[in-house]
C-alpha cells in the first residue's frame, strides 16, 4: 500500500509529540500497519516552529490548506476549543478527508452532529486522545468488552485536578502553585476552570457514558462539580476515616435510567482507583461478564496524548481498506441503534455521604443532631467527634446510602441548628461495589 499522509491542524504540545513519535516510531509503525505513514503538512499560528525544523513539514498558518490539500488522506484536528475546531473538522469531512481529534468538547458537545456529517460521507471520525490521554479506554470498551452489558463505570479523567488534588495532599502545596505547574507542563485546559471546575472531566464522562449504554451523547445532561471547594482538613478527615478524596467521573445505569455525574467523592483507600496519583489516570469499569476491569495510565501530555492520535491514525488507515459494514460505529452501537434514556436527575441519584460540621460542645447537641437524621430516615454508618477547641467540635459523619433529595433536606435542617457553627460540608462515598 502505498504511503499515508497526514495533515495535523495545531502544532503545539499534541501536534508536536504526534510529529515526534511518527517519525521515531517509523519502522515499528510500519511493520504493524504495513505501510508508511507521514506527517507531510501542519498548521500553526505561527510557521516558526524550531522544534520541527529536523522533519520534512510544510507547515503554514491557513488550516484550510491543509484541508484542501488532495495529497493529504487524514486530517488531525489537534487545535482544541469548539468554534473554529468544529468548523475545520465539519470542512475536512465535506471534502472526504478521515478525521482524528483529541478534542472531548468538540465530541461531547457536536459528537452527534459530527459522526452523521461523517457517516453521510462514509468518512471516519476517531477520538481515542480525547479522553484519559494515552490510555487506549475508548478502543477497550466499544470493543474490548463488546460481549458484555456495563452496570457502571468511574473514573479518574481529568489528568490536572488529580496532579492538583495529590499534590496538595502529599506536599501540602497550594492549589494555585500546582495548578501553574501543570498548565507549565501541558496538562491544563487552555482555560483551567475546565480541569478544576469539573467541565473537562464531563466532555470525557459525556462521551464514555455513550459508548458504555449505547445513548447519543448528551453533554448537557452530566452533573459536574468541581474541586475548588475542596479543603485540605477535609482530605485528612478522609484518610482518617480510611478514605482518599478523588474527583471522579460516574456513569451508572440504574433502573431509572442512567447517573452521568462529575463531583469529589470519597473512595475507600483499599480501591486500586483511590491509589491513581498524580496526573496519572484510571477508569474502571464494571460489566456482566468479565467483571471489573480497570485501564489506568498518563492521562495528559505530549506523547501520551499523541500516542492515542497515532493509535487512531493507524485504525484509520485500516479502516480506509474495509467496507462501511465491517466498520465500529463512531459510538460503539450503530448509529441507528442508539437510544435516548432518561439521564437521572442529581436529587434522584442514590448515594452514601460524608457530612462535616462544627457543634457546640455540650450535652444534648448529638441528640438533637441523630433525631434529625432519624427524621429524614438516613441511617449513621460512622460519626467522630474530634476534640472541641474553645467548646466547639468538628463532626464527621457517614451515612449509608440514600436519595440526594433526602440528604439535602437533612442539611437545610441541620443548618438551622443553633449549635451547629458551620456550614455543613457534604461529599458523596462510592464503595465501588
Ligand atoms: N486538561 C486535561 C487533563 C488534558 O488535565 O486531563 C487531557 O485531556
Amino acid at each position: 500500500m502505498r504511503a499515508i499522509n497526514i495533515g495535523i491542524l495545531g502544532l503545539g504540545v499534541v501536534g508536536s509529540g504526534t510529529v515526534e513519535i511518527v517519525n521515531r516510531n517509523r519502522e515499528e509503525i510500519t511493520r504493524r500497519l504495513g505501510c508508511e505513514i507521514n506527517v507531510t503538512q501542519g498548521s500553526a499560528r505561527s510557521t516558526n516552529k524550531p522544534a520541527l525544523e529536523k522533519f520534512d513539514i510544510d507547515i503554514t498558518t491557513d488550516s484550510y490548506a491543509v484541508i484542501n490539500n488532495p495529497d493529504i488522506d487524514i486530517v488531525a484536528e489537534l487545535i482544541g476549543g469548539t468554534t473554529l475546531a468544529k468548523e475545520l473538522v465539519l470542512a475536512a469531512i465535506a471534502k472526504g478527508k478521515h478525521v482524528v481529534t483529541a478534542n472531548k468538547a468538540l465530541i461531547a458537545l457536536h459528537g452527534n452532529e459530527i459522526f452523521a456529517a461523517a457517516k453521510a460521507q462514509g468518512v471516519r471520525v476517531a477520538y481515542e486522545a480525547s479522553v484519559a490521554g494515552g490510555i487506549p479506554v475508548i478502543k477497550a470498551i466499544r470493543e474490548g468488552l463488546t460481549a458484555n452489558k456495563i452496570d457502571w463505570l468511574v473514573g479518574i479523567i481529568n489528568g490536572t485536578g488529580n496532579f492538583i488534588l495529590t499534590e496538595m495532599r502529599d506536599k501540602g502545596r497550594s492549589f494555585e502553585d500546582v495548578l501553574k505547574e501543570a498548565q507549565a507542563l501541558g496538562y491544563a485546559e487552555a482555560d483551567p476552570t475546565f480541569d478544576v471546575e469539573g467541565i473537562d472531566a464531563a466532555h470525557k464522562l459525556t462521551i464514555l457514558g455513550s459508548i458504555a449504554f449505547g445513548i447519543p451523547l448528551n453533554f448537557e445532561k452530566t452533573y459536574t462539580e468541581g474541586i475548588s471547594t475542596i479543603s485540605t482538613d477535609d482530605v485528612e478527615y478522609a484518610k482518617e476515616l480510611g478514605y482518599e478524596i478523588k474527583h471522579l467521573g460516574i456513569a451508572r445505569k440504574v433502573d431509572a435510567g442512567i447517573e452521568m455525574r462529575v463531583h469529589p467523592t470519597l473512595v475507600p483507600d483499599k480501591q486500586l482507583i483511590a491509589n491513581v496519583n498524580g496526573v496519572m489516570n484510571a477508569v474502571m469499569v464494571m460489566a456482566d461478564a468479565v467483571g471489573p476491569t480497570m485501564y489506568y495510565g498518563a492521562g495528559a501530555g505530549s506523547e501520551p496524548t499523541a500516542s492515542a492520535v497515532v493509535a487512531d491514525i493507524v485504525d484509520v488507515v485500516r479502516y480506509m481498506k474495509t467496507e462501511e459494514v465491517r466498520q465500529v460505529p463512531y459510538l460503539a452501537y450503530q448509529t441507528d441503534a442508539l437510544e435516548a434514556q432518561q439521564i437521572v436527575a442529581i436529587d434522584d441519584v442514590q448515594s452514601a455521604y460524608y457530612l462535616r460540621f462544627h457543634a457546640e460542645d455540650k450535652s444534648g447537641v448529638m441528640a438533637d443532631i441523630t433525631a434529625l437524621f432519624a427524621a429524614e430516615d438516613v441511617s449513621i454508618e460512622a460519626v467522630v467527634q474530634k476534640e472541641a477547641v474553645s467548646d466547639v467540635s468538628p463532626i464527621l459523619m457517614l451515612t449509608n446510602v440514600v436519595k440526594e433529595r433526602a440528604i439535602n433536606s437533612l442539611i437545610e435542617k441541620l443548618s438551622a441548628l443553633g449549635s451547629i457553627t458551620s456550614k455543613v460540608v457534604r461529599i458523596r462515598v462510592e464503595h465501588l461495589q
